[in-house]
């Protein structure tokens, strides 16, 4: 299948959207650029087409899918029920990086789209194509991470390219996405309502407009090994060398250079700016320190990057986990497995 790369421009966007709302309609796949990271969309009511979804990306049949819709209105179409916090987090926090977990209105979408769970995840992107495709098709769209699954999450155009070209027929090109990770899960099926992935609206953000909320730390049901929302359980964002955190410290870092190598053993460094000639065998700077969301922005990136050297360990710097800093440390913690280099 040949796919064709869309830039979007400005002038003109609307028949870009256009296009690509009538491929959904037709039961194809779009990838689109949101306020997060890409998303791969499908039709979310079309069987078929959700099933292409987890067959480009090698998704595990068990971990279902986040539906985008273009206005908040449109909760009463798809929620069995629409919970007043629901209501309170719409009203603050979209169009944004926050997706709720509701009761699912049955028999609206793809059986393959909820992954046999009674509820389902409904956010409202702010992204100009997102919301461009989004209301000119008035589908609910169906759309994980535009990544093949287990490589991080696209936050450009060339990493949608270079994971789903060939499998998918469009792709809209934003640019860059600002945010960087993905969007907070927030489970409103529970009391009181819980992170089960966090992103940028943080647990203090959400408190002051629905009250208590559990950190994602207890979002696994107690006594359960089983992660509440299915994906976390699998590993992600991981770069094909192993990752080894490290803070973000000149004397630690080239200490580690230095025994890294004493092994014979090449290394890339993901660090802030600044951190250059550390005798790494290469350097990808993103962002800056004591930022935690210029590196939010950029880290996904650079993991990437990494896959394109010859690296045999990936040193990546820790962040301070104030905001969004949190949210940057799981996503860190996961690819790296925990692992912390100290010397
Ligand atoms: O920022 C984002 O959320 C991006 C953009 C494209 O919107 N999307 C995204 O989707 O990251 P995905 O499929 O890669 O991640 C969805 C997460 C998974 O961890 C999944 O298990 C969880 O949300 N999830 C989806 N529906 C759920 C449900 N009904 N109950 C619990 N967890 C759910
Ligand atoms: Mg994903």
């Amino acid at each position: 299948m040949d796919t064709v790369m869309s830039q979007l421009t400005g002038a003109g966007d609307g028949s870009r959207f256009k296009d690509a709302a009538e491929i959904l309609e037709n039961g194809g796949l779009v990838a689109f650029p949101t306020e997060t990271v890409y998303g791969l969309g499908a039709d979310a009511t079309n069987e078929k087409a959700v099933r292409d979804i987890y067959r480009a990306k090698g998704r595990p049949s068990d971990n279902p899918l986040i539906v985008h819709i273009g206005t908040a209105g449109e909760l009463e179409r798809y929620a069995a029920e629409v919970p007043e916090a629901a209501w309170k987090c719409a009203e603050a926090f979209w169009p944004g990086p926050l997706t709720i977990i509701v009761r699912a209105k049955p028999g609206v979408f793809a059986p393959s789209v909820t992954a046999g769970l009674d509820t389902v995840g409904l956010r409202m992107p702010a992204h100009p194509a997102a919301l461009g495709l989004l209301q000119a098709s008035g589908l609910p769209v169906a759309a994980p991470s535009a990544n093949t699954s287990g490589k991080p999450s696209p936050t450009r155009a060339e990493h949608v390219a270079a994971d789903m070209g060939g499998k998918i027929p469009y792709i809209l090109d934003g640019g860059p996405t600002g945010i960087g990770i993905e969007s907070t899960v927030l489970d409103l099926t529970s009391v009181p309502p819980a992170i089960l992935r966090p992103g940028a609206v943080t647990s203090d953000m959400l408190r002051p407009v629905i009250g208590e909320v559990n950190h994602s730390a207890e979002a696994t049901d107690a006594g359960k090994a089983t992660p509440r929302a299915p994906g976390m359980k699998y590993t992600h964002y991981s770069p094909d060398a192993p990752v080894w955190l490290i803070d973000p410290d000149r004397e630690q870092i080239l200490d580690a250079v230095r025994r890294i190598h004493g092994k014979g053993k090449r290394i890339a460094l993901v660090a802030p700016e600044g951190f250059g000639e550390t005798g790494a065998d290469w350097y990808f700077p993103t962002g800056r320190q004591n930022d935690p969301a210029s590196v939010s922005g950029q880290l996904y990136a650079s993991l990437r990057a990494c896959d394109g050297t010859d690296a045999d360990i990936v040193l990546a710097a820790t962040v301070n986990d104030e905001g969004i800093g949190g949210a940057v440390m799981n996503r860190l913690n996961k690819a790296a497995a925990g692992r912390l280099f100290r010397t």
